[in-house]
């Protein structure tokens, strides 16, 4: 069986406490989706910020495209095409939106404004707004803005924790639509979501996590179907 592109393989740890994550695996492979859904406090985000480098795993690996990442810092992930936009605090309320996405910059040396077309190209309404303070936007705008603002990198995988947070049904559909968008240029999408239905809907791969460790894991149409995935994390 092949490697996947990006894995957090059997990741043990937490904050320093008692451990958060139990021998979690989450995985993405080369411009698929993959969702990690589950309970509030199941440690999803404690898994994405383990594998973006955030906390000190006790066992296990983090490893991109063979290469073993699990002792490197969040900033050297980001320089090796990671991005990562955290559930909370993921723009700069009082910069502009341009500004924010020129920051999504800061590692590159090389002629920026063509990614940032290529942001405004997905995002139109961005490119309206661009003057304007980010948090000034809507939420469902703001979640453009700093999914804009992390693919300034030019990632070859993008993680994001609940980007349809707080946003009604309809730019929810729409903003999942962007992100089937840049899955299909190739990028790999590793995504948690509370809209666990509707995710799973998109993925590829799904990851239901509980306490901390991987309950179910299939692919999203298999697990929409799975009568006890169903009954007991969907809702029916
Ligand atoms: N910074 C932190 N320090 C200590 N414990 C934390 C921290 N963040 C989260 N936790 C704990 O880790 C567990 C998992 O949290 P989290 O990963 O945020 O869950 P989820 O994203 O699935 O809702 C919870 O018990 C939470 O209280
Ligand atoms: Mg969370």
């Amino acid at each position: 069986m092949a490697e996947p592109f990006l894995i957090g393989d059997r990741m043990t740890g937490g904050y320093g406490g008692a451990d958060i994550l139990h021998g979690c695996t989450v995985a993405v492979d080369k411009g698929e989706i993959a969702v990690i859904v589950g309970p509030n406090g199941a440690g999803k985000s404690t898994a994405m910020k383990a594998v973006f480098g955030m906390l000190d795993i006790q066992s296990g690996a983090v490893r991109l495209n063979g290469e073993d990442i699990t002792r490197l810092t969040p900033q050297a992930r980001v320089a090796k095409g990671m991005a990562f936009v955290p559930q909370t605090s993921n723009i700069f309320t009082s910069m502009s939106v341009e500004e924010n996405l020129e920051m999504g910059a800061f590692l590159r040396r090389d002629d920026i404004s063509g990614t940032i077309e290529e942001v405004y190209h997905l995002f139109p309404i961005l490119k309206e707004k661009r003057r304007q303070a980010a948090g000034e936007l809507s939420g469902g705008q703001r979640q453009q803005v700093a999914v804009g603002r992390a693919l300034m990198t030019r990632p070859t995988v993008l993680m994001l924790d609940e980007p349809t947070a707080g946003v009604s049904p309809i730019v929810m559909d729409e903003l999942f639509d962007r992100i089937i968008e840049v899955a299909r240029t190739g990028i790999s999408i590793l995504m948690v979501e509370q809209n666990a239905r509707q995710a799973l809907e998109i993925a590829d791969k799904g990851y239901v996590l509980v306490q901390g460790r991987n309950a179910y894991t299939d692919t999203g149409r298999a697990l929409l179907a799975d009568a006890e995935v169903r009954r007991t994390f969907l809702g029916g």
